[in-house]
């Protein structure tokens, strides 16, 4: 949902589960929801600092007052888009709230001129049912793998990357000129000298 567009309702599919923006306040269930996943390795460990830090990317799924699922959307690139930290809490699944998720996150992803999403992930028939298709992970850039770097299975992953191209290619913008130095997405830059 658009999170400045006040005048539209939450999506929600009848029930009592309403998809909507998360809040600070929710960093607590987040994490709750997030940590067997980390504990099991199915999903990239996330500290709370960057949960606080990171808590406009995200979208959560509340039913009955308790937060059930979350997802994130992080820009990686000017053209480019991350499904991180998508879950749902366990005795929730199957119950559309992730599917609702996923769905809101491609909204907001549209509505910011993502031209592609993507999404490290196990999960590829549920991503399949929603709009992505398996890639080949050398077409996504090396900055993907940045934060890849604190997992455990860095040197053995075996996640499938799925992507979901919202703009073709051949109606995308042209890329930015940027100065010569930030155009390689894998510089990370110096820190200032100590004075
Ligand atoms: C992947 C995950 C987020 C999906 O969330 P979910 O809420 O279970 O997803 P949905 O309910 O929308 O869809 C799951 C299945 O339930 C079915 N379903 C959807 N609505 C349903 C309903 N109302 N009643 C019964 N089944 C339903 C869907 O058909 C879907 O089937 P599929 O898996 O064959 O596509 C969740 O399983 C999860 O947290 N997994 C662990 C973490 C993870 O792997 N995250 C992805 C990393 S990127």
């Amino acid at each position: 949902m658009n999170k400045t567009d006040t005048t539209r309702s939450p999506a929600s599919n009848g029930n009592d589960t309403v998809v909507r923006p998360a809040v600070i306040g929710d960093v607590p269930e987040i994490m709750e929801i997030l940590q067997p996943y980390i504990e099991e390795d199915i999903l990239l460990p996330v500290s709370v600092y960057r949960l606080f830090e990171q808590i406009r990317y995200f979208v959560v799924g509340e039913r009955d007052g308790q937060v059930i699922g979350c997802g994130s959307l992080v820009i990686v690139w000017h053209d480019l888009a991350e499904v991180r930290s998508l879950a749902v809490r366990r005795g929730c699944q199957g119950g559309g709230v992730g599917g609702r998720i996923v769905d809101e996150l491609i909204v907001e992803a549209e509505e910011l001129g993502v031209a592609r999403v993507f999404a490290l992930t196990y999960e590829t028939g549920f991503f399949g049912r929603h709009g992505f298709e398996v890639v080949d992970r050398d077409t996504l850039p090396h900055k993907v793998w940045k934060d890849c770097t604190s997992c455990a299975r860095f040197t053995h992953c075996d996640e499938i990357a799925v992507a979901r191209t919202l703009i073709p290619e051949d109606q995308r913008a042209p890329a930015p000129a940027l100065p010569a130095m930030q155009q390689d997405p894998t510089l990370i830059m110096p820190s200032p000298a100590p004075q």
